[in-house]
């Protein structure tokens, strides 16, 4: 319980303390900066919090599925193991987009975070994300993985680039399908081209493969609006974080990538309930129940050196943990062997709703080597 509190704190401390620092001398949009905050949030992905994050404008919002939150009972409340991650770049608007897919997590994921930064000092004033998990829209990390990793997404010779207009123009034509029949010929498709719609592939791997199965039939339908894009013209790659008005309002990601002025790769997250139909899309894979919880402490054990952890959990045999004894350690321990315990937040009021055991099991490992670094003494 001590634990957790300190570790909102510390959270809270560090956010407090990037608002209040003063702007740097960087007067313009830095490449390094950006980067910089995605390894940050990477990491807080990773540990399940919010503190890595520096250089926060004072005006901070983050937004998750379309809606303004706490940035600390977003997904940054979860400890994830990150397979995969890629990040476009666009100096222009400042702003960095990243793909995150992570099957193998307690509760699998797969996110899209746009991250915007005040071109004078960097500071970051806006985190967009889209967040996807089981029983959401087409579901399916692992399969999504699966596909992703046979892609390729790298660098465009520069002669042949296409431009930040024509990268745009191909997307909105692409998500203006739904609310505009001329739309369907105004977007550049390719061939090959593929689409990776949640985990469904239209792809074989063939060279005539096309992006066309299942897009819209119905032009007048209400629009995608809301509309957030992030370009980098050197990866041929737009991303348009935008609300699927037809599908409930559903908050939706769409990444394309273009070769050529031609659509060659479309990924989408959509978070809207799978179990629903909903007409002119695909039917939707079983939902699936981890047993294993998989927890990663990045916090710095060297000093503890102990080589295994037991957490403490009121009703049951204690789990144990065993622990790679390095600064950034990854356990796997059975689901049912964990026991949720009471814990307060911040405040000293009772979280609530509880949060599932995975959660707990965060703060039960690495919260043990972080306060006490004596075995099982998180109580
Ligand atoms: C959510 O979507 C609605 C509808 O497009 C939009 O008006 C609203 O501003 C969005 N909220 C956020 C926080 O982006
Ligand atoms: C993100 O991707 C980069 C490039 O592939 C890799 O070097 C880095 O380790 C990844 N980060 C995480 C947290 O997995
Ligand atoms: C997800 O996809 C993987 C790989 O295709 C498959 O083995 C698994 O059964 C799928 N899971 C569900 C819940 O459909
Ligand atoms: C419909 O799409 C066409 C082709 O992209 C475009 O020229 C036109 O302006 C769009 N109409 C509206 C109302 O957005
Ligand atoms: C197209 O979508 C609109 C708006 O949802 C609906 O009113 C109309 O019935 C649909 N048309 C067809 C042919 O499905």
């Amino acid at each position: 319980m001590r634990v957790y509190q300190q570790t909102l704190a510390k959270a809270g401390a560090a956010l407090m303390l990037a608002s209040l620092s003063l702007p740097t001398a960087m007067a313009a949009c830095s490449r390094s900066a950006l980067l910089g905050t995605v390894d940050q949030f990477l990491e807080g992905l990773e540990i399940g919090s919010a503190s890595p994050l520096q250089n926060i404008a004072s005006n901070f919002e983050y937004i998750e599925n379309n809606k303004t939150i706490n940035i600390v009972s977003g997904i940054l409340g979860n400890v994830l193991i990150v397979d995969h991650n890629r990040t476009i770049i666009d100096l222009v608007a400042c702003a960095t987009y990243t793909e995150v897919i992570s099957p193998r997590s307690v509760k699998p994921f797969v996110l899209g975070a746009q991250i915007r930064h005040r071109a004078t000092d960097n500071a970051v004033f806006l985190i967009d994300t889209v967040v996807s998990t089981t029983n959401d829209w087409l579901f399916n990390a692992t399969q999504t993985l699966q596909y992703v990793l046979g892609e390729h997404w790298g660098p465009i010779e520069p002669a042949k680039r296409d431009s930040r207009e024509t990268i745009q123009a191909a997307a909105d034509a692409y998500l203006d399908m739904w609310s505009n029949k001329s739309a369907i010929a105004a977007v550049p498709w390719g061939s090959p081209c593929v689409r990776l719609e949640g985990s469904v592939y239209t792809g074989k791997g063939l060279p005539d493969d096309v992006c066309t199965p299942g897009i819209p039939t119905n032009n007048t339908q209400a629009p995608n609006s809301a509309r957030r894009y992030v370009i980098d013209e050197t990866v041929g790659s737009v991303n348009v974080i935008n609300v699927f008005e037809h599908l409930e309002n559903a908050a939706d990601s769409h990444e394309f990538r273009l070769e050529g002025g031609k659509l060659r790769y479309v990924h989408t997250i959509t978070v809207a309930d799978s179990k629903k139909s909903y007409p002119g899309l695909g039917p939707a894979p079983p939902p699936s129940a981890p047993d294993r919880i998989s927890i990663r402490c990045a916090l710095d054990t060297s000093s503890v050196g102990f080589g295994i952890v037991t957490t403490k959990t009121p009703s049951s045999k204690p789990a144990v943990i065993p622990s790679r004894a390095t600064s950034t350690g990854s356990f796997a321990v059975r689901a049912k062997d964990l026991t949720p315990r009471s814990e307060t937040n911040k405040a000293g009021s009772p979280v609530s709703p509880s949060p599932p055991p995975a959660v707990r099991v965060r703060y039960e490992c690495c919260t043990v080597l972080l306060i006490t670094g004596v075995l099982g003494s998180a109580n």
